[in-house]
Order: C-alpha cells, then structure tokens, then sequence
C-alpha cells in the first residue's frame, strides 16, 4: 500500500520479518527492519523523500560512489524507554556532524528537520524492532552516497541519502587488547578525520588486520606525523582514567567529535572529576601504566558506548590495566548512560529525545 502525507511517500511492507528474528541473538549490524527512508538529490535539490520496504539497492557500474568513495555515513541509538515510548539519544548532535561531514565531502547538506521528520516516520513504522532487553537497542544508519554513472573525477552532481535501522545488542563483548599504531595513520591534518567519511573506515582495516594477526582486536592511534600523540581507539573515541583525573585527546581536524565521548566527559564533570582534553603522548600513558598509576583506559563510541581496553601493546610489550570489574569510572558512566538511554535515571541534561 503506498500512502502519501505532504512530506514522504510510505509504502509498508506485506510481510514483515519482524516475527523471524531472534531478539536473545543478535549478531551487531546483520538483522535490518523492515522499512527503510530513501531521498535523492537532483537538479540542484532534494527530491520528495519514501520509505519503502528495506530492499536491496540496483546500480549502474560506473556509479561514482563506487570508484572514489563518496559516502559518508552516521550512527545513532533508539532506545524502549518509559512507558514504551521509543527515544533516540542526542540525535541532533549526530545530525548535525551528519552536515559536517557532508560539506567537507563536497556533497550537499540535508534539512535537520527533514532528517528528524524522516526517522521520527522511519521509528514510528518500526517501532516494534525497537528491543525490549536492557543491553540492546535500535541501530539507525543514516548514509549518504554518491550517484552520478559518470567515471570522471569531480563531485557528484546527484546523491541518495537513506537510513535503515538494525535492533543490535553487544558491538563488543568483553575487554579489548589494542596495540599502539606506530606506522600507519587513520587521519592527517587538511584530511578527513573528523568526518565520518566511509573512507576513513576502508584505510584503516589493513594497518587492523595486521595488529589482529598478532592478537590485537584494535588499535590505538597516534598522529600522523610523528606517532608521538595519542588520537583515537579503533573506530571510537579513546578515555583515560589516571585517580581523579579523566583525561582524553581534543577533539580537532583528525579526531572524530564523538557523542559518547562528550557525554561521558559531561558525566565526569557531573561527579567531580577533574576531566583535561588536551595532547595524550604514547610516553605518559606507558609511564603510567608502568607505575600502575592508569588505573582505566575505554574506547568510546554509539556502536559499544563504551569498550574497556585491557592490555596496550607497543613495541613488542604488553602493559596490562586492572580488571574492569573494579574500574570506578567506566561502570559507573556505562551503567548511568544505559539508564538515561532506557529512562531510569534521570535525564539531567536533556539527552533523551522522544520519537514515538
Ligand atoms: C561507533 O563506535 O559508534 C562506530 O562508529 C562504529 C561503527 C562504524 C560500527
């Protein structure tokens, strides 16, 4: 059936698979909901935006997406909160980052309100993939990519921006063993780093592999130039607890704004620590570890909200933090941020932010 309000075509699926899934199961990333929000740019414009059955996409070979990669993307969370009503959290933050990213990838921006009206309509119609457990969420993956079938390189002249959503549980389980990245660079200074750009994500997969193979699930990344600064953890934000003081790289032009990361420093500040954004050095982190004085180092991020680490490897030796049962911090920020989320503490700030 397709219906039209004044601002999108809808047209639901005759089937959902909604009954198929095993909520008690869910691989991150790999279950998809049964509609998905679909507007493309041309002429100059954003077209009338639909949400269609989520369905696989058909495209012309010479596709620009395809051969140089514009494509940027966002992750957020919805959440089953009070009452059943479905919020998602601090979404006009991952909007807005969303334009960030769209300017510096040459493509154009998208209306924040048509953004929010197209997921408010996207969760209303799925709302029922929202899961109940206390652990799992609704994974919303807004995209944007180029379209132009022309294999000459310039910007794109026509784009489709999409978003489908995922009811996920757990992105990791378990402590992380990360390695500190020496040689290769995930982001340069006049790059792309702070943008969530698909292919920030491509060029850092090999210099991970390689850390995998030597038993590493991450890595810890340093600055391009000399390796001497710590930047970021894998696909996340990276925090450090040494006593009182929280302690985290600024965010700048090659370190991703993260939303996680802003609201566990928030958290922070809210129960007295003592939180510096400012140049992490490889060199303080291992003195620390070797005078046992890092007493918790996480990666923070929408997929894992927050992933301890428990051993940094660099050059060869292992450091390893104390087990994250007795981190004082981290628990506290995972549990506090999964309250708000799931609306069982109190939203001081105003993060959550209701769709349904
Ligand atoms: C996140 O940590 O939220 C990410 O960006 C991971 C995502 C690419 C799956």
């Amino acid at each position: 059936m397709i219906a039209s309000d004044t601002m999108f075509d809808i047209e639901r699926t005759g089937s959902s698979r909604l009954t198929e899934v095993d909520f008690e199961n869910l691989p991150f990333g790999r279950v998809f909901s049964d509609h998905m929000f679909v507007m493309d740019f041309k002429d100059g414009e954003w077209q009338k935006g639909k949400i269609v059955p989520f369905q696989n996409l058909s495209l012309n070979p010479a596709t620009s997406v395809i051969h140089y990669g514009q494509s940027i993307f966002e992750g957020m969370k919805a959440f089953r909160g009070k009452d059943q009503h479905i919020f998602v959290f601090r979404p006009d933050r991952n909007i807005k980052r969303f334009n960030l990213s769209a300017e510096r990838m040459c493509m154009p921006k998208v209306d924040p309100d048509v953004f929010r009206e197209a997921l408010s309509q996207l969760l209303n119609l799925d709302k029922d993939w929202v899961p109940p457990q206390n652990d799992a969420s609704l994974y919303i993956r807004p995209f944007m990519f180029a379209t132009d079938e022309y294999i000459g390189v310039k910007p794109s002249e026509t784009y489709r921006f999409m978003i489908f959503t995922c009811p996920v549980r757990r992105y990791y389980t378990g402590d992380v063993k990360v390695r500190v990245e020496t040689r290769y660079a995930r982001s340069v200074k006049g790059g792309t780093g702070f943008a969530k750009a698909a292919g920030n994500y491509a060029g850092a997969l090999y210099p991970a592999k390689l850390a995998q193979e030597d038993g590493y699930q991450q890595l810890i990344w340093t600055d391009a130039v000399e390796h001497k600064y710590i930047e970021e953890s894998g696909t996340m934000n990276i925090v450090f607890r040494s006593g009182n003081t929280i302690f985290t790289p600024p965010t700048s032009e090659t370190i991703l704004n993260g939303v996680t990361r802003d609201s566990v420093l928030q958290l922070a500040r809210d129960w007295g620590y003592n939180v510096e954004e400012r140049r992490v050095e490889v060199e303080e982190v291992l003195h620390l570890l070797k005078e046992e004085k890092l007493h918790e180092a996480f990666g923070a991020g929408t997929a894992a909200t927050i992933a301890p680490i428990s051993t940094i490897g660099f050059e060869g030796s292992d450091y390893e933090l104390p087990p994250f049962d007795g981190w004082e911090f981290a628990q506290k920020a995972a549990a506090a941020l999964d309250g708000i989320k799931k609306g069982m503490v109190e939203d001081t700030h105003g993060w959550n932010v209701r769709f349904v």
